[in-house]
């Protein structure tokens, strides 16, 4: 049979043919777009998403033999608020996970409510992108749209309402509203009162793996499949990711460079971060997992190579970067272009460049982005090990995956062995895979990694490099927090 992977991403969806042999038929994708109406706020309309799913389905089955379809399943991107009112229709844009309007509401649950009651209520703190700082925002600024609320759903939810009628969500995903008790798998009724907020207008929440109904009859004659095609619940875009790369079970660790970067730790035990820098969320594999996220990792070297020097070949414009110069280029680049989440949970914080001089060349610059995110997401592997927890090696995944020099830049800025897969497409794989094991083509989420995911090749860090890149993190780390009170100035001048 044949399972379809979709991925919910922030700047596109991808959608994944995969045989029930793991082996990858086809793969198609289609854009939307992305609304930032105010400095540091972004914001995308679900019904570009469910238009560009539908297109992308169609292409997507064009060519095979449709009445082997048997499953369907979602990675999404994470947080994003998305309302419905009585009449199922769409209340407002979604707001998306990298949104840093919430500083009020953040400090309002942190400290007044307080970091130690949310810990213990959901096993995490609030973060600017979290759904529940989202949802006071609405309170406070748009009362009568929050009125409204009948059903609050996270991005990946409203296409599952779409193409099979339940309202649901997945335990990964609901980990990242601030509305979950993580370490019980339920909702917590102490955060949905707070957020003023009744369980009914929550979804029931799934295991990634389960099945949560079959495509409705008008959604499956459009699209030529069965309307007997299951529709399994799916995962956040992390946890899809970890699947997909055959991150489960105990000890194993993913990195994903995408428009986000997080480093993803699994384990079949809950722990929550007693330093808040890290998120301690349910797994797609029935387990949990700490994960630490920054905000803006490929994109950064989008929006630097794209957008600012107009090149739109990227691995052209890495191409001129010297690499006997790596672990020696004087320039650093602080990757805060949409704030940050973990370690600084800042949306105040700012993308800065720090260092140049008059012989500072494009490719330094080039060279620094690249480098600035691969410190970024290191002070999240940090994060970890102040847990005692110990990562011996990691995997990697996501679109800046696909760069050469960027992985080995990752690989010696963290000093551990990168494991490279057969096939890159973390979360529209792992959606496929969840589809696979509830329509029963697997016995389990760790079956299903064991035999699919393998192993290309390993990138080993080179002592010398490594140590360079030791000095030159260390030297990074000072940076954050000289600049801080500089971006709450900014931040504050924002307003
Ligand atoms: C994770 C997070 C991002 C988004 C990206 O907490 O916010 O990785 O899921 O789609």
């Amino acid at each position: 049979m044949k399972y379809i992977g979709i991925d919910l991403g922030t700047s596109a969806v991808k959608l994944l043919r995969m045989d029930g042999d793991g082996t990858i038929e086809k793969i198609v994708s289609r854009q939307y777009p992305i609304f930032y109406p105010r400095p540091g706020w972004s914001e995308q309309n679900p019904q570009d998403w469910f238009a560009a799913v539908v297109a992308g389905l169609k292409e997507l089955l064009a060519d095979c033999d449709k009445s082997k379809v048997a499953g369907i399943s979602f990675g999404g991107q994470m947080h994003g608020l998305v309302v419905l009112d009585e009449k199922d229709a769409v209340i407002r844009p979604a707001i998306l996970w990298n949104d840093g309007r919430t500083g009020e509401e953040c400090r309002y649950l942190n400290e007044e409510i307080g970091r130690e009651r949310l810990l213990t209520a959901t096993g995490n703190i609030a973060f600017a992108g979290f759904t529940a700082p989202k949802l006071l925002w609405m309170y406070r600024h748009e009362r009568e749209l929050f009125a409204r609320i009948k059903k609050v759903m996270l991005p990946k939810d409203y296409l599952a309402y779409r193409l099979c009628g339940v309202f649901c969500s997945d335990v990964s995903d609901a980990s990242g509203t601030l509305l979950y008790d993580v370490a019980h798998r339920c909702w917590s009724q102490e955060m949905l009162e707070l957020c003023h907020l009744k369980e009914a207008q929550m979804g029931r929440v799934y295991e990634s793996d389960q099945t949560v109904g079959t495509l409705l009859p008008a959604v499956a004659a459009e699209l030529g499949l069965s309307p007997a095609v299951r529709v399994a619940a799916g995962a956040g875009d992390n946890a899809a990711a970890a699947v997909g790369t055959g991150t489960v079970g105990e000890g194993a660790c993913n990195l994903s460079l995408g428009t986000s970067g997080t480093v993803f730790l699994s384990s079949s035990a809950f722990r929550a971060d007693p330093f808040y820098a890290l998120h301690a969320f349910a797994h797609a594999d029935g387990g949990y997992h700490l994960m630490g996220c920054m905000l803006s990792a490929a994109s950064c070297s989008g929006w630097w190579i794209r957008d600012i020097l107009k090149n739109t070949d990227l691995s052209a414009e890495q191409a001129l970067v010297d690499e006997t110069r790596l672990g020696e280029n004087p320039v650093y680049f602080l990757p805060y272009l949409m704030g940050e989440r973990s370690p600084h949970n800042d949306p105040n914080a700012r993308g800065t460049f720090v260092g140049m001089t008059m012989d500072t060349t494009r490719s330094d610059l080039t060279q620094a982005v690249l480098e600035g995110v691969s410190f970024g997401l290191r002070d999240s592997l940090e994060a970890a090990k102040r847990l005692g927890v110990a990562v011996t090696r990691a995997r990697i995944c996501g679109g800046g995956a696909k760069s050469a020099l960027w992985k080995k830049i990752v690989a010696n800025s963290f000093n551990l062995p990168l494991e490279v897969l057969q096939v890159e497409e973390g979360p529209a794989l792992g959606a496929a895979m969840l589809a696979a094991v509830s329509c029963g083509e697997y016995g389990s989420v760790e079956e299903a990694a064991r035999r699919i995911v393998q192993v290309k090749e390993t990138i080993c860090p080179d002592p010398s490099l490594a140590e360079k890149y030791e000095q030159r993190y260390r030297e990074f780390t000072k940076l954050y927090p000289a600049l801080k009170p500089v971006y709450a100035v900014l931040g504050h001048e924002k307003r």
